[in-house]
């Protein structure tokens, strides 16, 4: 009985030196594990977790390592609007299609074509790329030149100057400009004008080596025209097309050709008159205080004088208002003191109907200065489009602002 009792404890002191030594064992390989990491052979499971989620897998390391990527280079540039441009892209193309379409293969291919988006290109050039020097302020080779009246077809101009942005934008590719400017242009019913215009104007401005947008402003219906409003329009539009804003504002009657380069497409410290000798008006300047066909403005003096007023509907006075307007806040016109620069060219058309309340109105400007122009424009925005060589801005302005 004892021995019986006996092999029993025996066998269990036994059994429990067989669990101890296995439990070491066990430690001993979790220890070796856990430095060398080759013991438990866990490639099997690895293969398998990989055929499912390889393209997934890789795909979230481009991510990782293309948004850190991206975040040195534009940090080296210390720009960050780029850095937001190029993680946007990136995450259009992973999150929401990822969720939607729930295919790696899909998403893998999608991201290839992001790190192909034209704004990684871009960006990726710019960083190997010096900067550019400062244009020059007034390049040397610049002297008159002929306005060609002739009819055009606008679709065959339209395919003339490669080098003109969509938009009818343009930077010179060789140098950083210095001018950031708007040629803000009031239209309807024009389009013979239009064509002839856009050739003439892209290739005396691209010699200036400014970065400029052409925007067109087109009065919808068939109200009396409004220059002054459309041109208020014109300013707060083309705004919103430009990052950073542009810094300076032409505005254009679409009939009037520069007719030598030196007439700088530019803004001065105060308002310059443009268009002082027109040859319909036999080159002589009409009247001391005129300021109309083409005059520049600085963002700073368009919005200090609230604009244009809004309420000259027909032809005339609008810009003689304006002229009012730049006295009443201490501003005087300017013009160049060569006034043979400031030679134009008109193209023919019908004489406008003149506006019989222009001069009652003249009579007002310094008192509604303040509450008449960009403060109070009304407008309906119809569209916006991007043609080659212009921005087609169209508006309803019958609205009484
Ligand atoms: C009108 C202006 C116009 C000028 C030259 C003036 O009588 O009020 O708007 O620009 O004539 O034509």
């Amino acid at each position: 009985m004892p021995n019986v009792s006996m092999g029993t404890a025996n066998s269990g002191w036994r059994g429990s030196r067989v669990v101890r030594y296995l439990l070491l064992l066990v430690l001993a390989l979790v220890a070796m594990e856990y430095l060398f990491g080759s013991i438990l052979d866990a490639s099997v499971l690895r293969s398998i977790r990989h055929l499912h989620n390889d393209s997934q897998s890789s795909f979230y390391a481009m991510r990782f390592n293309w948004a850190k990527q991206m975040t040195k280079t534009t940090q080296d540039k210390n720009n960050e609007a780029e850095s937001v441009t190029v993680n946007k892209t990136i995450d259009i193309n992973i999150d929401n299609e990822a969720t939607e379409k729930d295919n790696t293969i899909y998403l893998a291919s999608r991201i290839e074509e992001g790190l192909t988006n034209k704004t990684i290109e871009k960006l990726i050039s710019n960083t190997t790329e010096p900067p550019l020097p400062l244009c020059e302020e007034s390049p040397s080779d610049l002297g008159p030149i002929m306005a060609n009246k002739t009819e055009l077809q606008l679709d065959y101009v339209e395919t003339k100057y490669p080098e003109v942005d969509p938009g009818g934008l343009y930077a010179p590719p060789n140098c950083t400009a210095r001018h950031r400017v708007a040629i803000i242009v009031p239209y309807r019913d024009r389009e013979q004008h239009l064509a002839v215009f856009l050739n003439h104007i892209h290739p005396f401005l691209m010699k200036q080596q400014i970065e400029y947008g052409i925007f067109i402003v087109e009065q919808y219906g068939n109200k009396a025209f409004n220059r002054a409003k459309l041109m208020n329009v014109g300013f707060v539009e083309s705004q919103k097309q430009k990052a950073g804003g542009w810094q300076c504002f032409i505005f254009h009657d679409i009939d009037l050709l520069p007719l030598d380069q030196r007439n700088l497409y530019h803004c001065p410290e105060q308002p310059r008159h443009m268009s002082a000798l027109i040859d319909k008006f036999h080159y002589k300047l009409p009247y001391k205080d005129i300021f109309g066909g083409v005059s520049a403005m600085t963002v700073e003096q368009f919005t200090k004088v609230n604009g244009f007023s809004n309420k000259y509907w027909g032809w005339g006075g609008e810009d003689d208002d304006m002229f009012r307007r730049l006295n009443k806040m201490n501003y005087h016109l300017t013009r160049y003191d060569d006034l043979s620069i400031a030679k134009y060219a008109m193209l023919e058309h019908k004489p406008s109907v003149a506006n019989p309340k222009r001069y009652q109105l003249l009579t007002q400007t310094s008192k509604i200065l303040k509450s008449d122009g960009l403060s109070t424009l009304e407008y309906k925005l119809v569209k916006v489009t991007q043609h080659h060589l212009y921005t087609l801005i169209v508006a309803n302005i019958d609205e009484p602002s």
